[in-house]
């Protein structure tokens, strides 16, 4: 016969989604009840209409199944306000910086997770676009991947990604949403109908700290940051929050465009970024014919990656990924796994795996 404690035992080892902890040790398993080779409990959900209940019940039907149960009932609860506000006192607890540290966890120095910010001189040259696609790349590769949109004013990770549902607030913790296997957060999250953001200065950069305070990030391989454009002051206070941050600088092929980027880039190296290197975007069109147009010039990527003493990475053709919008996997930016684009992308993602190792746990 099964016991309580074998349930339990067992249930240690099913986590949370979204938390990435333990359904036991988050006191969500309650009013566990066996008869015989059937085993009912009370499942206590973080919130009500959460919306991985249903990968959660899976899970804890597979666990017991194992077990030896040939029947399992779940009843589904919701934790009440005290029981989410202890939850989220012990998550910010996590990412809070310990004591005699002035930074929060996943920012310290013995943080595993490796953080990669995307910039370029100009805006518009597809820092987004790249960002989003390598990340969706990496997580693709097997890793745990977040993505910040740090660009707080002109956002557009969350719209690029297909992304419409909002993140989930356990008290006052955020959580990222996850899509594509990637945990995002961004400004725009918080902004409703697309209005305009108006903080000045200061703010910017609390904003960007908060994405570490208060979001509850669980573990990851690697953060991307998507930069806003330019050298200005939040890409300066994403130098200094984030000091061992690694830089992947994009570029077009045009002239002008690789002049500006440089700039980008002797700002990373003033501030001891490591340059990954170059990622020339906008490369070519690809004609019917299947020749290449260079309709934005040529050989600025090249030319970056030369002056900065860095390798160009990749260089990506134009051309928007083909989606249709009534797919759930719909997104207007994220390339897919089997398109020409989308390869090239999971290449750029297998170099950085091979330039910035996962750090073991
Ligand atoms: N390879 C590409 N082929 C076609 N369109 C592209 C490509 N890369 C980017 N775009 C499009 O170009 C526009 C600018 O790209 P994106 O937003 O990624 O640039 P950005 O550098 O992040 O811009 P900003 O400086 O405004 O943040 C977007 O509409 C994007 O969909
Ligand atoms: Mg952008």
């Amino acid at each position: 016969m099964i016991t309580k404690e074998q349930v339990m035992e067992a249930l240690k080892h099913v986590k949370d989604p979204e938390l990435n902890r333990s359904l036991v040790e988050l006191n969500m398993i309650r009013n566990i009840r066996i008869e015989n080779s059937r085993v009912s409990l009370d499942v206590i959900l973080t919130i009500q209409g959460c919306p991985l209940k249903f990968k959660i019940k899976e899970d804890v039907e597979h666990a017991l199944k194992n077990l030896g149960a040939e029947q399992v009932d779940i009843s589904f609860g919701a934790m009440t306000d005290e029981e989410r506000a202890a939850l989220s006192a012990s998550l910010r607890k996590q990412a809070q910086p310990q004591p005699g540290q002035a930074v929060p966890a996943i920012l310290a120095q013995d943080s595993k997770t490796e953080f990669i910010a995307v910039a370029s001189g100009k805006g518009g040259v597809g820092k987004s676009t790249v960002t989003v696609n390598l990340a969706v790349s990496l997580a693709r590769a097997g890793k745990k991947v977040g993505l910040i949109d740090a660009d707080i004013y002109g956002f557009s990770v969350p719209d690029m990604m297909g992304i419409e549902q909002r993140p989930v607030v356990i008290g006052e913790t955020i959580l990222p949403v996850e899509r594509f296997g990637v945990k995002v957060m961004s400004m725009g999250f918080f902004v409703e109908d697309n209005a305009p953001v108006v903080w000045r200065g200061p703010m910017l950069g609390k904003m960007l700290r908060n994405f570490f305070t208060e979001v509850h990030w669980g573990e990851l391989d690697y953060m991307l940051l998507d930069l806003p454009p330019g050298t200005g002051d939040m890409a300066l206070d994403v130098h200094q929050l984030i000091p061992q941050s690694k830089e992947i600088i994009v570029t077009t092929p045009h002239a002008t465009a690789s002049f500006v980027a440089a700039r980008a880039g002797a700002m990373a190296i003033r501030t001891n970024h490591e340059v990954l290197g170059v990622v020339e975007n906008m490369s070519w069109y690809e004609n019917k014919n299947g020749e290449k147009e260079y309709v934005f010039g040529r050989g600025g990527g090249e030319k970056l990656a030369q002056e900065l003493k860095v390798e160009l990475l990749a260089q990506i053709p134009l051309g928007a990924p083909v989606n249709n919008p009534d797919d759930p996997d719909y997104s207007p930016s994220v390339y897919p796994e089997d398109h020409p684009t989308g390869r090239l992308y999971q290449e750029l993602a297998d170099k950085i795996i091979k330039k910035v190792p996962v750090i073991e746990r």
